[in-house]
């Protein structure tokens, strides 16, 4: 099936990323958001990335202006009726996606597609908010979206395969990789990247090695781009511990079951590098230092 136009909803950290690289490829890209505000502000954060890639000679001006042009925020839901594709990235909530899709489910073309880029909640629980969920699937991407070159496709047991097929079409088509996954919690990438985190922290509890040394071992060891305190930070110690918990709900297995500390830094608000402090100290954002006083005596 052929996505002529597609719809994001939310624009937001994700949704923002997500309607910049449907609207590079060429595709007339509608954004809905709550308020006039939130789409200027949605709309100035694609109008940053833009400058960026103009000012590094990644992208021409008169290409960024046709880009722009294939953009249409609104805060009008019912500009979707024409969309073949429309990719929901709006909080994380279950009720709140509830709500959206239960609105939606008479706005949306019965060809259309529709997906959910949700990190945690259950797509089989979702795809019940409309009445087609043979042609619900989850489309997962990657934090910053623009960079990332992975998402995932999640089929549910309902999921239509050519529905399925499609939507990895259009991943490719819009110069992304997609791999094929089933809806269980954490997916592919957080399956193996949380337990992986969960891991550090306990060595660093039981007094493997500082935070600064385990971060080391790890990249100059292993090659990895950081370190599992560096990327815990980055992701945000807040989304570790809850997609820790959702993971431990379903598997019941202890390596994803959140260890104490992590526990404690997100009760103390220490929640990475977005709240200033984590595992490292933010408040010299170009020299992070590590908080190794955090798990001794
Ligand atoms: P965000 O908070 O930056 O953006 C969400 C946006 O949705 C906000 O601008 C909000 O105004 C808007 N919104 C809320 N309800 C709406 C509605 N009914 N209609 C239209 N817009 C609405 O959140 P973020 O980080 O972009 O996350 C969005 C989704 O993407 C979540 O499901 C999250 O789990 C998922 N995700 C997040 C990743 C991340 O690293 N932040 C990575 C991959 C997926």
């Amino acid at each position: 099936m052929e996505i002529r136009e597609a719809g994001v909803i939310g624009c937001g950290l994700m949704g923002s990323g997500i309607a910049q690289v449907v609207a590079t490829a060429g595709i007339p890209t509608i954004v809905v958001e709550v308020s006039q505000e939130l789409c200027d502000r949605g709309m100035a954060s694609i109008d940053k990335q833009f400058d960026r890639l103009v000012q590094k000679g990644a992208l021409k001006t008169e290409e960024r202006a046709a880009i722009r042009s294939r953009i249409r925020p609104t805060t009008d839901r019912a500009q979707l009726a024409n969309c073949d594709l429309v990719i929901e990235a709006v909080v994380e909530s279950l009720e709140e996606k509830k709500k959206l899709w239960e609105a939606l489910d008479p706005i949306l073309p019965r060809r259309a597609i529709l997906g959910s880029n949700t990190s945690s909640l259950s797509i089989t629980e979702m795809m019940k908010y409309t009445s087609r969920p043979e042609r619900f699937l989850g489309i997962h991407f990657m934090n910053p979206v623009p960079v990332m070159k992975l998402v995932e496709v999640v089929r549910t047991v309902a999921t239509d395969r050519e529905v399925f097929e499609s939507a990895m079409q259009f991943i490719e088509r819009i110069g992304k990789t997609p791999v094929r996954t089933s809806d269980r919690p954490g997916f592919i990438v957080n399956r193996l990247l949380i337990p992986y985190l969960l891991d550090a922290i306990r060595a660093l509890e039981q007094g493997t090695g500082s935070i600064a040394d385990l971060d080391r071992s790890m990249q100059l060891g292993c090659g990895h781009p950081m370190g599992p305190f560096t990327l815990a930070d980055f992701i945000g110690l807040d989304t570790t511990y809850y997609i820790a918990n959702i993971l431990f709900e379903e598997f019941r297995e202890p390596r994803f079951a959140p260890p104490g500390l992590l526990k404690r830094l997100v009760l103390a608000g220490w929640h990475g590098r977005k709240a200033g402090k984590g595992f490292y100290d933010y408040s010299d954002p170009g020299a992070p230092k590590a908080q190794e006083h955090i798990y001794q005596i």
